[in-house]
């Protein structure tokens, strides 16, 4: 996430703070960084030339295409530097919900001072929009929506750092996190909140789970107050989202340890597992400003250690029961969580696709043992399977290497809790930050934003792993982002073996020349740099959103401000849709049932937007075609 109002640093950034990484320096490194980057550049160059040039190593047929119609039905918008959002004529927008809207008449609702108080925070829309979903339940439209984290100088403006000064401070962020689901409608003045709907729900830091899957029940998941290992309360840093075939959300839980500190300096007393798993993890005495471990002691890991154990999962939730119990699922493994990406195979298996968010962490895959048949029973379908960690050849072929005891040497439980270690010990590919991974409903492939990486070639991961540019990341200091795409061998999601190559390299053919300049899909008119959130439409088209360096100079210069840009997999033109407000983050997108609208998420604003009424407030718009045509 970047951060804005709430913290100077970035959640990457406070972790390289708190657990410094050496340089990489050495002298065998720097050369098999440089022989591993002229090999790529090798396979750039076979792939041939012209806007389509980056998909013709896997897309027969792809230069007639590309001389085909534009497929966009739209005229691209140039970029822009204010605080509003802009999208193409013949199209409207409108806010749909904001931080702090009340969900339920009980709650008081927004007040410009502070958001709002303590008492009913849990009642209203919650802050920093990101992942959502939408779903059609008997009648009534549904949606989902991550809360991924606070702006704490805003909520709690009487500290001047935002920090919590009592319990009831940090109540209230932890009720403005987390999930809200909420029925919506569309009437005459647009869209809408059902206020009271019986669906209405917030979902926040205190709300009770089950914990199910092979790690259920382990030590390393006890607690004093849940001695069983199978009980959790609350969900952590909701960034993306998924949804499931049988109809229920998915929410990812990432930056889950900036949550958690210690009221004891004696961290090194703590068994060596929980401190390789801390290091690994992030996990701090200092936290990460929330300072809830002062104030909540399940947050204190000098109290209980074992509690971080329980965040860093993917949540289902049933948007249609509003008394349902969320489940983490411990067979999808434990990182820092994008999305989750769900495909049904050809023979019914269900695979996950999964990034986990940090500088040389690793892309992940799920392959259920079960099949899913439509009506049938669900457990166990995210549970029970194999997880496995992506390995990038330079030659345009990867392998799914499967986390194991055998192959790890790990008991399957540690590897479903310590997932980046296990990905470590089977040597998956260091990766420039794993966001959202999207797959084409038109073609058996998949596309994964890696947003930016500033230490490739720089710096070993957080487990020590080297990262020298390769075959996927294959820029050093990477500030500008790449998407990679993968198709599984026999058109198969289940298969191990893939082919890849890179759908975009984003960077600025305005300042450099050289690889920095980007792929040719790359040009004036669509300049961008972070991609982050992606989806497909039900065309086949992948929608981009941006979470980057907005300030519009150097080697941003002619970027403007964070984007939702659209683009046609199989001629690789990209074309600019949206511009967010200066100081947002474009994250979060679905769509109504009747595909006439595309809900979009604005987190972290700038200035006042979108009410002028004296703070930024975090909001999901609703997006339509002036004609009310099909807009996905
Ligand atoms: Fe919450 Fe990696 O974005
Ligand atoms: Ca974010
Ligand atoms: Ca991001
Ligand atoms: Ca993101």
């Amino acid at each position: 996430m970047s951060q804005i109002d709430t913290h100077d640093l970035s959640a990457d950034d406070w972790d390289e703070q708190n657990f410094p990484r050496p340089q990489e320096n050495d002298f065998d490194r720097v050369v098999e960084r440089a022989i591993s980057r002229r090999g790529f550049l090798g396979g750039v160059l076979a792939f041939g030339s012209g806007a389509a040039a980056m998909g013709s190593g896997l897309l027969s047929g792809t230069s007639a295409q590309a001389q085909a119609a534009s497929r966009f039905a739209f005229t691209p918008i140039p970029i822009q530097t204010d605080f509003d959002v802009h999208v193409p004529q013949g199209y409207s927008w409108q806010v749909l919900a904001r931080w702090g809207d009340p969900l339920m008449s009980a709650a008081d609702g927004y007040d410009v001072t502070d958001g709002g108080p303590v008492d009913g925070s849990d009642m209203v829309f919650g802050e920093n929009t990101d992942g959502m979903e939408t779903f059609s339940f008997q009648g009534h439209q549904l949606i989902a929506i991550n809360h991924e984290y606070t702006n704490r100088r805003i909520n709690l403006p009487a500290s001047q750092e935002g920090t919590p000064a009592n319990a009831g401070d940090v109540r209230k962020l932890q009720n403005l996190q987390g999930v809200t689901v909420m029925e919506i409608r569309e009437g005459e003045n647009g869209w809408e909140v059902v206020k009271d709907s019986p669906f209405n729900r917030r979902i926040h830091h205190n709300t009770p789970m089950k914990i199910v899957g092979p790690a259920a029940g382990h030590d390393l998941l006890k607690t004093e107050a849940d001695p069983t290992g199978t009980m959790s309360l609350g969900t952590l840093n909701n960034c993306g989202s998924g949804r499931t075939p049988w109809g229920t959300y998915l929410t990812c839980e990432e930056n889950f340890n900036g949550y958690f500190g210690s009221t004891e300096e004696a961290q090194d007393q703590k068994p060596v597992q929980l401190e390789a798993g801390y290091a690994r993890y992030g996990i701090g005495p200092q936290g990460w400003g929330y300072d809830y471990h002062k104030w909540d002691a399940r947050f204190d890991v000098s109290k209980n250690p074992h509690e971080p154990h329980r965040a860093g999962w993917v949540v289902e939730i049933d948007p249609t029961d509003p008394d349902s119990t969320p489940v983490k699922h411990t067979g999808l493994g434990r990182f820092k969580h994008e999305n989750a990406e769900v495909v049904v195979a050809p023979d019914g298996r269900v695979v996950v696709y999964m990034g986990d968010d940090e500088r040389g962490e690793f892309l992940y895959k799920f392959v259920s043992n079960g099949v899913y048949v439509p009506g049938g029973p669900t457990d166990g379908l995210l549970d029970e399977g194999t997880l496995y960690a992506a390995k990038f050849n330079d030659d345009g072929t990867g392998e799914w290497l499967a986390l194991t005891p055998e192959t790890t040497g790990m008991e399957l439980a540690e590897i479903l809790i310590f997932t980046r270690m296990a990905g470590s010990k089977v040597g998956a590919t260091t990766m420039d930050r794993p966001e959202w991974i999207a797959a084409n409903p038109h073609a058996v492939e998949a596309y994964c934003c890696l947003t930016n990486n500033k230490n490739r070639g720089v710096k070993p991961n957080a487990g020590g792993d080297e990262t020298p540019v390769n075959g996927p990341n294959p820029r050093e200091t990477n500030r500008y982002g790449q998407i990679v795409r993968w198709r599984p061998a026999d058109d198969d999601h289940t298969s191990d073996a893939f082919d890849w190559d890179l759908y975009v390299m984003a960077g600025n053919p305005e300042v450099y020349n050289n690889i920095y300049g980007g792929s040719e899909n790359v040009n004036a008119g669509n300049l961008f740099n972070s991609p982050d959130g992606m989806a497909f439409d039900s065309h086949g088209l992948v929608w981009i959103q941006t979470d980057g360096d907005d300030s519009n100079e150097e080697d941003f210069a002619g970027m403007g401000n964070n984007q939702m840009l659209v683009g046609d997999p199989a001629t690789g033109e990209i074309v600019r849709f949206l511009t967010g407000p200066k100081g947002s983050e474009v994250t979060g997108l679905c769509w109504s049932a009747d595909r006439r609208t595309a809900f979009v998420g604005i987190q972290h604003p700038g200035g006042s937007w979108p009410d002028g009424s004296g703070l930024p407030r975090s909001s999901v718009i609703a997006v339509k075609r002036d004609d009310n045509g099909l807009i996905g």
